[in-house]
């Protein structure tokens, strides 16, 4: 389920060996990124990942995680060798290729493949790696913490932008998505919390074992498996599945969290086209120090309690980011400006704030403030993604949009936005693409101006 980014096309090498013996090996190294000018080593190339089968077995108090990654892929080449990312403070114990064992090597976040043969481009097959070891969290270009993030009682596990790589073995790069199928044990006193529905929750003696089936496809960055003293609820409110994890500390102040979300995903439905998952909900963990909610399909993590606004931002994101999502990191103000315009959105909704003070207020920032040097299209490198232009000039494009087409245009795009690249992966150049189709006007001006040059826009 991957969509390419412009590689340099991988050239297709026959190698006869010289001598009586030697075997013919065709097939060239699969790259060991995915081209990102952001992340370089992110990804892979030479197969695209169709399903992932995650049996993890995770110890709290030891911080011990034993895993077994099944995933099920096709060659987008044909491959000699092949690489998986994987921080390696986790130890690989075995690595097969359709059941037969593979050569493999640990360098850093990449875990490197030698099949027993060969596979041939178009050929689907299975790589199983079992893996072990204490993980933890990375360090991000900005400072903050990502991936395996261990708490008072479990983890809170947050993989935007690189976390999944301290966690499980696979193509780490938002444009191969696949389904997924978590199975984690842990000590019956915990739950454990993933992405989609779930499945089946069994129990045998002191350990207990949590099944999650997601079943549309899934950047890994918006992976989660959260593990705590969580309060499980798993209800129809509204017409929606709602499943939240609660940490027991924050049950009295989350009273009412599963209930607020059919109203929020009912109101974006209208604007958005409908929702586009089996199911919703949240984890509210008791992590004071992460600083950050992320947007985690299906079931967004939160370090708090959210607010309305928090709520809609990590709704929103479902749409845009979740179903729809970047083919780079730096087209990232398609996740988090449409997210933080989610948040406009809602809070004009019930009242609390008009739409156009929430855009006065963005837009007052002086016009020699920094915030106006950074281009909202590409805001200059890894460690400013999640930085104010990001969010708040990308929500005031989207505005300026709005109110340069009107109402009926403007949520048509949104709309053609979220149906024509349901679960797949589009840039900047595509929106800018579909909003003039829709509006059939030419919108240069406007999206120079507001994406691509640095500055504050005149009005
Ligand atoms: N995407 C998250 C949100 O806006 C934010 C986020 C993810 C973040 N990782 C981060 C913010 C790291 C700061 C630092 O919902
Ligand atoms: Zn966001």
């Amino acid at each position: 389920m991957k969509r390419l980014l412009a590689l340099a096309a991988a050239a297709f090498i026959s190698v006869p060996l010289a001598g009586p013996a030697a075997v013919a090996v065709t097939g060239a190294p699969g790259a060991p990124g995915a081209g990102d000018p952001y992340f370089p080593g992110q990804g892979n190339g030479g197969y695209d990942t169709g399903h992932y089968d995650l049996a993890l077995d995770y110890s709290p108090s030891s911080n011990h995680l034993t895993g077994v990654a099944t995933i099920s892929a096709t060659a987008t080449q044909a491959l000699s060798r092949l690489n998986l990312d994987l921080v390696d403070t986790l130890t690989v114990r075995s690595v097969t290729v359709n059941g037969a064992a593979a050569r493999f090597a640990q360098s850093g976040a990449e875990l490197v493949v030698t099949p027993a043969a060969a596979l041939d481009s178009g050929a689907a097959f299975t790589v199983v790696v079992r893996y072990d070891g204490r993980p933890t969290h990375v360090l991000d270009p900005d400072g903050s913490r990502d991936g395996w993030i261990r708490t008072s009682d479990g983890v809170y596990n947050a993989n935007e932008p690189q976390g999944a790589m301290t966690w499980y073995p696979g193509n780490h790069h938002m444009t191969d998505k696949a389904t997924y199928r978590f199975a984690v044990t842990v000590p019956s006193t915990r739950v454990a919390v993933a992405n989609g529905d779930l499945v089946s929750r069994t129990s045998g003696g002191d350990r207990a074992t949590f099944v999650w089936d997601a079943k549309e496809p899934m950047a890994s960055y918006l992976t989660t498996v959260s593990i705590g003293k969580f309060q499980l609820g798993d209800a129809m409110l509204g017409g929606f599945r709602v499943i939240t994890a609660v940490d027991p500390k924050l049950a009295g102040k989350a009273a009412d969290f599963a209930a607020r979300h059919a109203p929020v995903l009912d109101y974006f439905g209208s604007l958005f086209g409908p929702y586009p998952f089996s199911s919703t909900g949240g984890i509210v963990d008791h992590e004071p120090n992460v600083g950050y909610a992320l947007e985690t399909q299906t079931r967004p993590i939160y370090p708090v309690v959210p607010s309305e606004r928090l709520l809609a931002h990590e709704l929103a994101h479902q749409w845009f980011g979740n179903s729809v999502t970047p083919t780079r990191w730096q087209d990232i103000w398609l996740n988090e400006g449409f997210a933080t315009y989610g948040e406009w959105l809602w809070q004009d909704e019930l009242g609390t704030r008009p739409i156009q003070d929430s855009f006065a207020t963005a837009y007052a920032v002086p016009a020699d403030d920094d915030f106006w040097q950074t281009p909202t299209a590409d805001p200059g490198g890894p460690a400013a993604l999640f930085h104010d232009p990001v969010y708040d000039r990308g929500a005031m494009t989207l505005h300026v949009l709005r109110r340069s087409l009107g109402d009926a245009t403007f949520f048509a795009i949104l709309r053609a936005w979220a149906s024509e690249h349901k679960y797949g992966n589009a840039d900047t150049a595509a929106f800018v693409a579909l909003s003039e189709r829709v509006s059939g006007r030419q919108l240069d001006a406007l999206f120079d101006a507001w994406l691509f040059q640095p500055g504050k826009p005149s009005l």
